[in-house]
């Protein structure tokens, strides 16, 4: 009976392929970025969720002008989203509890402020006023200190955003409609039906 149990369990490890890990580098208010995020982005992570980590690193083309100052392709705006979207990266880790956040705000990048933060924070049920402190202070510049150091070790440079990794190497493909082909490639496990071209089609999809 023993024999058998550890015979299951090391039959169950065994299939537990290493996930695949996903890297977006990209920007508040950015066009090219939120079509990525709310479209291809989106779809994987309904369709192959399961199959890989998504990390999100919200600094893109910014530029450090000093630790406390930065300068953003589409001016202060962008910094100050890109910041509340480190804190709730920060406070919310979990995909499942920061996508839903990040999907809102770039659904509506064209006149993302704090009140549009806000209301997406409430609809991905997360606590806008702790989002709100850590933005707004040294929590926030030293988040997005960090999220510029990364950007800045990326090998090769990144030259525009979304600038997407697959574990860990920059990956042009992956940048657009074969996001799931890529990841799907790239996971050695047993393959969800995603992968084999059985899309489960879902609505609110706009892709
Ligand atoms: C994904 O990242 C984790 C944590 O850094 C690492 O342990 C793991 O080996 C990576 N997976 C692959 C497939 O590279």
């Amino acid at each position: 009976m023993k024999g058998v149990a550890v015979f299951l369990l090391a039959v169950v490890c065994s299939s537990r392929a290493e996930l695949v890990n996903v890297t977006v580098y990209g920007e508040a208010l950015c066009p090219d970025t939120s079509a990525f995020v709310t479209g291809p982005l989106n779809r994987a992570v309904m369709e192959i969720g399961t199959i890989f980590t998504l990390k999100y690193v919200p600094w893109g083309n910014a530029k450090m002008i000093s630790k406390e100052k930065f300068e953003c392709q589409h001016g202060p705006m962008e910094c100050t989203m890109n910041t509340v979207e480190a804190c709730v990266i920060h406070y919310y880790p979990k995909r499942e509890d920061f996508f839903p956040f990040l999907v809102c705000a770039f659904k509506q990048f064209e006149t993302l402020n704090p009140d549009v933060g806000k209301k997406c924070a409430e609809e991905a049920n997360l606590v806008w006023e702790k989002i709100e402190t850590c933005y707004s202070g040294d929590l926030g510049i030293s988040l997005e200190d960090m999220f510029a150091a990364e950007t800045a070790e990326l090998k090769p440079p990144h030259e525009y955003v979304p600038w997407v990794t697959i574990n860990g190497e920059h990956d042009k493909t992956a940048e657009g409609k074969d996001l799931i082909e890529v990841v799907c490639q790239a996971f050695m496990g047993s393959k969800p039906p995603a992968c084999e071209g059985e899309l489960d089609w879902k609505e609110g999809i706009n892709f």
